[in-house]
C-alpha cells in the first residue's frame, strides 16, 4: 500500500479537528483511499493537550513542512492572505499538492495559485473553504457537471446564521457572537463573519466553480447583519418571510451578480429552516432543477471532515501515479468565460421597503406614485394603525422584481418627500424563481 505523507501547517481549530479525525478514523480512511495516509509533520506555534503528536515531527516553522522532501501533501491551515499565499506558492514550487481550508486565500489569490499549480502539475484542493463540512465543491464541480447553473444561493457563514437565529429568540447580538467565538465558529476577525466578508469569499468561489468564470472577490457586494432589527425580523415573518444572511450568485447574459446581504426568503422554503451554525447551499441547474446541500458550516471536526475528503482525493491521485484531477474551478481553463461581476445598479431583485410616513391622508398615494413613476410594481403593502407613534406610521412594501437602480431612484425621491421621516429601510427579497 502506498504511503502518503501529510504535513499540517497550523494546529488551531481546524488543524486539531483534522488531526484527531485522521487518527480516530484511520481504518475507514485507509479503506477508502487505498493509501496509508500519515501525518508525519506538523508546524504549530502552540502545542495542545488534546492532541497527541507522538511520532510526528513538530516545529514552529511552516517552511519545515514545505521543504521536507518526504511530504506529499501540504495542508495549509494558517489562514489569512499573504503568509498563506507565500506558503502555498512555495509548496507548489516544491512540487507538493496543497489542501487548504482558506477561503480568503482562494477567493483573493486563487487565479494566481491555480495558474501556478497548473504549470507545476500539482493539485490545490479547497473543499473545506466553503460551507465547512458540507461537500458542496464536490457537488458543484462533479455532481452538477451536466448542468448549466443559473444561480447559487446560500447561507454560508455559520457564525452569522447562529447570531440571526439566536436573535430571533430575543438574545443580544454581542452575547451570541462571544458564544460563537468560544465554540470556534468565528473568524480570527469576527467582522469578517458579521459584515459578510467571509460569506463573500465563499460565494466568490462558488460562483466561479458554478459558472466557469475567474474569481472576482474584489467586485463582490457585501452588506452585513449588524443593522437587521428585531422589528424587521418580526414584520418579515408577518408577511411570510424570514430574514437570512444570504450569498447570491446569478448568471446573466451580460455578467454575473455576486452579492451578500440580509435577505427575505419565503418562510416555507427549506432554506428558511436552516438555523444555528448550519449552512445550506441551494443551486439551480437546468437539468436537475434545484438541489440543496445542508450541514455544519463551521467547527473543528466538521471542517476537518472536508479537509480529509480532499486529502483522500489527492492521495488517490498520488497513489495512482497519474496527473488526472478535477479542474480547479470545474471547467477546463480554456473553457472559462470572461464574464464580469455586474455593478449593484444592474442587479435584479424584489425588495422589502420600510418607510416612516406621516399618518395623514394622501401619503400612501404619494408613495405609490413615486414607485409607479420608477416602474416598480407593488406586491403587497402593510401598515397598522396600532403602530402610529407621534403621528408617524411605518409603511412596509414588498415589490416585484426590479433593477436595483430603480429602487435607488425611488428611495432618493421618497426620502425627499416632506411626508417621509428619516431613511427608508431596504432589504432585498429572494423568491428562488
Ligand atoms: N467563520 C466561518 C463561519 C467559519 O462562521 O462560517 C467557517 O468558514
Amino acid at each position: 500500500m502506498k504511503q502518503v505523507n501529510i504535513g499540517i501547517c497550523g494546529l488551531g481549530t481546524v488543524g486539531g479537528g483534522t488531526f484527531n479525525v485522521l487518527k480516530r478514523n484511520a481504518a475507514v480512511i485507509t479503506g477508502r483511499s487505498g493509501c496509508d495516509i500519515r501525518v508525519t509533520r506538523v508546524a504549530t506555534r502552540q502545542l495542545r493537550d488534546d492532541i497527541d503528536l507522538t511520532g510526528v515531527a513538530v516545529s514552529e516553522d511552516i517552511y519545515d513542512v514545505v521543504n521536507d522532501p518526504a511530504i506529499d501533501i501540504v495542508v495549509e491551515l494558517i489562514g489569512g492572505y499573504d503568509a498563506a499565499r507565500e506558503l502555498v506558492l512555495a509548496a507548489i514550487a516544491n512540487g507538493k499538492h496543497v489542501v487548504t481550508a482558506n477561503k480568503a486565500l482562494i477567493a483573493v489569490h486563487g487565479n494566481e495559485l491555480f495558474d501556478a499549480a497548473e504549470k507545476q502539475g500539482v493539485i490545490i484542493a479547497y473543499e473545506a473553504g466553503v460551507a465547512g463540512g458540507v461537500p458542496v465543491i464536490k457537488a458543484l464541480r462533479e455532481g452538477m457537471a451536466a448542468n448549466r447553473i443559473d444561480w447559487i444561493a446560500g447561507i454560508i457563514n455559520g457564525t452569522g446564521n447562529y447570531i440571526l437565529t439566536e436573535m430571533r429568540a430575543g438574545r443580544e447580538f454581542a452575547d451570541v457572537l462571544k458564544e460563537a467565538q468560544a465554540l470556534g465558529y468565528a473568524e480570527a476577525d469576527p467582522t469578517f463573519d458579521v459584515e459578510g466578508i467571509d460569506a463573500a469569499h465563499k460565494l466568490t468561489i462558488l460562483a466561479s466553480a458554478g459558472f466557469g468564470v475567474p474569481l472576482q472577490f474584489e467586485r463582490a457586494f457585501t452588506e452585513g447583519i449588524s443593522k437587521v432589527t428585531p422589528y424587521d425580523i418580526a414584520h418579515a415573518e408577518l408577511l411570510g418571510y424570514r430574514i437570512k444572511h444570504l450569498g447570491i450568485a446569478r448568471r446573466r447574459e451580460d455578467g454575473i451578480e455576486l452579492r451578500v446581504h440580509p435577505t427575505l426568503v419565503p418562510k416555507d422554503h427549506l432554506i428558511a429552516q436552516v438555523d444555528g451554525v448550519l449552512n445550506a447551499v441551494l443551486m439551480d441547474g437546468d437539468a436537475v432543477g434545484q438541489t440543496m446541500y445542508y450541514g455544519a458550516g463551521a467547527g473543528a471536526e466538521a471542517t476537518g471532515s472536508a479537509v480529509i475528503a480532499d486529502i483522500v482525493d489527492v492521495a488517490r491521485v498520488v497513489a495512482s501515479g497519474s496527473t488526472q484531477r478535477v479542474p480547479y474551478l470545474g471547467f477546463a481553463p480554456e473553457a472559462m468565460e470572461d464574464l464580469k461581476v455586474l455593478p449593484m445598479d444592474d442587479v435584479q431583485s424584489a425588495y422589502y421597503l420600510r418607510i416612516q410616513a406621516l399618518d395623514k391622508p394622501g401619503v400612501l398615494a404619494k408613495i405609490a406614485s413615486v414607485l409607479s413613476e420608477q416602474g416598480i410594481n407593488i406586491e403587497s403593502i402593510m401598515q397598522k394603525e396600532s403602530e402610529v407613534e407621534e403621528g408617524r406610521i411605518p409603511v412596509i412594501i414588498l415589490t416585484h422584481t426590479v433593477q436595483e437602480r430603480q429602487i435607488n431612484a425611488a428611495i432618493t425621491e421618497l426620502e425627499a418627500l416632506s411626508e417621509i421621516v428619516g431613511s427608508v429601510v431596504r432589504i432585498r427579497t429572494e423568491n428562488f424563481n
